[in-house]
């Protein structure tokens, strides 16, 4: 016999019963869009391994920005791709490189639209890695000053929010210092705290024309095997003044999310990457699977595990489906 308190499918039943018990939601004010930012004009070219996602120069940039505040979502992240790359990234900071100049064109159109900078070498230098390259590996703490350059010069140029990507020890304390020092004590730091090796940013690479010309990211990136490195990074990074912790890749990664989410009480973010993006987009075009169903299934996952704040290359489509 199936006693009367067996019955889950009473709720189950009704849409309107579902709507009123449903634990998790998804909201446009989650989302964080990536943006590819090219030197040059005139230049939209798309991604061949990312459907849909484009490197642009700054008026295309301006133009596709608008049409993302228009849709609700609050914040882009963005990505260089300069002129020259050189062994130690000069671009990157530079104050006209290519995201200082594309900060300062979308806040003076879009002054409420958040601009959030990826803080990273790898976009700027000639070899690819994340850092300055000494005996064959990049060495952390003069990395560590270039970043800090780097997202000082974002805040300059007008950047909401800075985000370093690269990994290396101590970056963020050196950054909220420099930050501090000089003017801009309310700029949060949304870190990369958790950020693994993964063969999931293979279409980033080509995105960003960012692969590494010699040997992989694996002496600063964490080994995808590891759960409890991934508390030790985050508390490391909260210690040191992040604001944000973010958790990197997303899908494969979920224990990792929950994990941080039951651990800390900070905003946490979570990275839909670019190879995760790839695999919806090339299944739903050979019609193996629901695209619109897949990628909500996939946002709710990130809510579940904990995530206040997702950021995916489908912000623009989620946004779309979540007006309807
Ligand atoms: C730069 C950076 C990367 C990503 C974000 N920032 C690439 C990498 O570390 O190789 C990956 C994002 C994606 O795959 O969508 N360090
Ligand atoms: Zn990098």
């Amino acid at each position: 016999m199936i006693s009367s308190s067996d019955r889950s499918r009473r709720i189950r039943g009704k849409e309107v019963f579902r709507r009123m018990t449903r634990e998790n939601s998804v909201s446009v004010n989650d989302l964080i869009y990536p943006m590819f930012s090219s030197f040059g004009k005139g230049i939209s070219k798309e991604v061949s391994s990312m459907p849909g996602v484009y490197q642009q120069s700054i008026e295309n940039i301006v133009a596709e920005a608008k049409e993302v505040y228009g849709l609700g979502i609050p914040a882009v992240i963005l990505f260089g791709i300069p002129e020259t790359k050189d062994p130690v990234g000069s671009d990157a900071y530079s104050d006209h490189g290519i995201i200082q100049e594309t900060i300062r064109a979308i806040k003076r159109e879009l002054p409420e639209l958040a601009v959030i900078t990826d803080v990273c070498l790898c976009e700027y230098t000639d070899h690819g890695h994340c850092g300055l390259i000494k005996n064959g590996d990049v060495d952390n703490d003069s990395t560590v000053e270039l970043l800090a350059r780097e997202a000082l010069s974002h805040a300059r140029a007008g950047a909401d929010m800075v985000a370093p990507s690269d990994m290396m020890d101590g970056r963020v304390r050196a950054i909220r210092e420099t930050l501090d020092d000089n003017g801009f004590k309310h700029i949060p730091i949304m870190s990369y705290a958790v950020k693994y090796a993964s063969g999931y940013y293979g279409p980033f690479r080509e995105a960003a024309e960012s692969t590494p010309q010699f040997g992989d990211r694996r002496s600063y990136q964490m080994d995808p095997a590891n759960r409890l490195e991934a508390l030790r990074e985050a508390k490391q990074d909260i210690e040191q003044g992040a604001d944000i912790i973010m958790v990197k890749p997303g899908l494969p990664y979920l224990d990792i999310v929950r994990d941080l989410r039951n651990e800390f009480n900070m905003p946490l973010a979570v990275y839909n990457v670019s190879g995760e993006y790839s695999m919806i987009k090339a299944a739903s075009a050979n019609g193996w699977i629901d695209e619109e169903r897949v990628v909500m299934e996939t946002m709710l996952g990130f809510k579940r595990a904990g995530a206040d704040i997702i950021i995916t290359y489908h912000a623009k489509d989620v946004a779309r489906w979540l007006s309807r």
